[in-house]
């Protein structure tokens, strides 16, 4: 039986949680091994500011489905994320060059329970790390869209460098980038002088934006673990680059997605 749960926090960032069956009965059924949908065991939304360029909070949804038999005999989750916005809510006179704004999440090997600053990443970490984390990105792009070297995605390019050779990042444990994968997507291109923004169609269950796999996770695991969200907004490779680091917006939202319901009304998959 389907059943949800709906919560407001007063916090800065609010959390609207909802467990259990998210889809309705008559969805078509989604299987685990399905890559373009997501039944989700557990599925978190966090709002969060993303002005200039939108100038209403969009939200950041982040869900995870679970097998207990994933291609051996080990546990498995399959993880997802997308954005969800009014589409018009954009404001296009803030456009001053080409840009590209990106969304990446990564999950794993990181527990904690967001709160506070950042979108609750600095009750993970800590408000200085967050702030390491930021300034280490923008520094990063900045030096790739001044290069002069080929980029589409610049948030991936940075964090693909930053799986193989991880950053020195004071203040923070070692494991901020210690994860397999760091999937990313790019949801609007503003242009100039057009001043025209293409956004990505919001995401749902049925049409996530990204969906992996974690080998050796349980869905007790992966409820436990903080996702954190990373969005970009930098010049294209057409575009002008800021002046200084600073001109590249970083945003973090920490979030998790809760337990799924307890053992007996959980859904099982095999
Ligand atoms: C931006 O993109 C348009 C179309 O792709 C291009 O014509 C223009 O020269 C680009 N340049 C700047 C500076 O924004
Ligand atoms: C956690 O870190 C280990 C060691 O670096 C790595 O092998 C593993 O893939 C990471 N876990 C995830 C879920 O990415």
């Amino acid at each position: 039986m389907a059943y949800s749960v709906v919560g407001w926090l007063t916090r800065p960032w609010m959390l609207i949680l909802a467990l259990g069956l998210l889809q309705p009965s008559s969805a078509q059924f989604c299987s685990f091994w399905t890559l373009g949908c997501i039944d989700a065991l557990a599925q978190v939304a966090v709002p969060f500011d993303f002005s200039p360029l939108f100038a209403d909070p969009i939200t950041l949804f982040y869900s995870f489905d679970s097998s207990k038999f994933g291609k051996g005999d080990g546990p498995m989750t399959k993880t997802a994320f997308w954005l969800g916005y009014k589409n018009h809510n954009v404001n296009p006179n803030i456009i001053e060059t080409n840009t590209t704004s990106e969304v990446a999440l990564r999950v794993g090997n990181l527990t904690g329970t967001p709160a506070g600053g950042n979108n609750g990443c600095d009750g993970i970490w800590g408000e200085k790390c967050s702030h390491n984390i930021k300034t280490a990105l923008q520094q990063s792009i900045f030096n790739l869209v001044t290069s002069h070297k080929y980029y589409s995605q610049p948030l991936a390019t940075v964090l693909n460098e930053y799986l193989i050779d991880q950053p020195d990042l004071e203040e923070c444990g070692p494991h901020v980038f210690d994860v397999a994968a760091i999937p990313v997507q790019d949801f609007a291109y503003e242009e100039f002088p057009s001043r025209e923004v293409t956004i990505m169609k919001p995401g749902s269950g049925y049409h996530p934006w990204q969906v992996w796999y974690l080998d050796d996770m349980t869905d007790a695991k992966q409820a436990s673990q903080v996702a954190v969200g990373i969005i970009s907004r930098a010049p294209c490779l057409n575009g002008i680059p800021p002046l200084s680091p600073d001109g590249i917006q970083i945003e973090l939202v920490c979030l998790q997605a809760p337990q799924g319901p307890p053992t007996g009304s959980s859904k099982d998959h095999d």
